[in-house]
């Protein structure tokens, strides 16, 4: 009865996750139950009798309003750094994570692998291994949620979102939309396939050969994005070799760090957040290319800084 209502525990996160929701759970039951029910017995144990005194004057103790204060103050702060830890190696994917792209539409998933394997709905991961997923809308709010997993997002229509993940079982497990997004949305979802490396490696060979990288190096060269990015001195755009993950400085003086979202958005409105020394003579691509060419421009702009790590 209970895995209908707790599904399987299939990630790192998920069993870290469920003592704390357990925990919290248990744990405001207990207040609940604690309050409501010294409310109720002091209620029934004062209640105005006949003939009975009663003072209303309340009591001042200095020392016991401290300590109702001070210890569920530093038990909700414990409680705090406890969800923020975890949210924390959330929000923060493994270095050398596999990165898998996803693009949500109405009503399916597109799913893109790193050699451009592509499918729809479904999901297939490797066992035992982080995997990184890069997460755009194509229209309206959607969310990615796999609950055996314990991992949930919103993906955005304008802007890229992650989730990662390292599933520690292999098997099936059900894959949501998980923000009401029109009429099909019920339908928006499909299966995790979590399988052993060699079988997701031989999955892999069953796709295209033209991975994210190279279509996004082809739309580079296609677009004319090399024209200005052309890496030589003096050139209109700034250098791209190396930029992924790197911190530049803008024209403002402010400090971003260029990660999937900052090149996103230095395609899609370029004019927005502008590297220093440079000027926003870029037009924007932002009807020119659908989000899966994003992210294959991405793709590609990224595996500029992994060949220069490598040299
Ligand atoms: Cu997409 Cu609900």
């Amino acid at each position: 009865m209970l895995k209908y209502i707790f599904p399987e525990q299939a990630s790192t996160f998920a069993t870290r996750v469920d003592p704390m929701y357990y925990f919290l759970v248990i744990f405001s039951a207990l207040v609940c139950v604690g309050i409501g029910g010294l409310i109720i017995y002091f209620a029934v144990r004062y209640r105005k009798i006949e003939g009975e005194n009663r003072p209303s004057k309340a009591l001042h103790s200095i020392a016991l309003e401290l300590t109702w204060t001070v210890i569920p103050g530093i038990g909700g702060i414990a409680i705090f750094a406890w969800g923020a830890l975890l949210y924390n190696d959330f929000a923060n994917a493994p270095e050398g994570a596999l990165e898998i792209d996803v693009v949500g539409k109405q009503w399916m998933w597109k799913v893109q692998h790193a050699n451009g394997m592509r499918e729809v709905n479904d999901l297939h991961v490797p066992v035992g291994r982080p995997v990184k997923i890069t997460m755009t809308s194509q229209d309206v709010l959607h969310d990615y949620y796999i609950p055996a997993f314990r991992v949930k997002h919103d993906v955005v229509p304008g802007k890229f979102t992650s989730i990662w993940f390292e599933a520690t079982k292999t098997g099936e497990y059900h894959l949501f939309c998980a923000e009401y997004c029109g009429t099909e949305h019920s339908l928006m979802g499909g299966t995790v396939y979590v399988m052993e490396p060699e079988d997701y490696a031989q999955w892999l060979e069953g796709g295209p050969k033209t991975s994210p990288q190279e279509s996004g190096q082809f739309l580079f060269e296609q677009r004319g994005c090399v024209t200005c990015h052309s890496g030589a001195s003096g050139a209109r755009g700034p250098n791209l070799m190396g930029v992924y993950g790197s911190t530049v400085t803008l024209g403002s003086g402010d400090e971003v760090v260029a990660d999937e979202e900052y090149l996103r958005e230095s395609i899609m409105q370029p004019a927005l957040r502008v590297v220093d020394g440079f000027s926003p003579l870029m037009p924007s691509f932002s009807n020119q290319l659908t989000e899966e060419d994003v992210m294959d421009l991405v793709a590609y702009i990224k595996s500029l800084s992994a060949e220069e790590g490598a040299e």
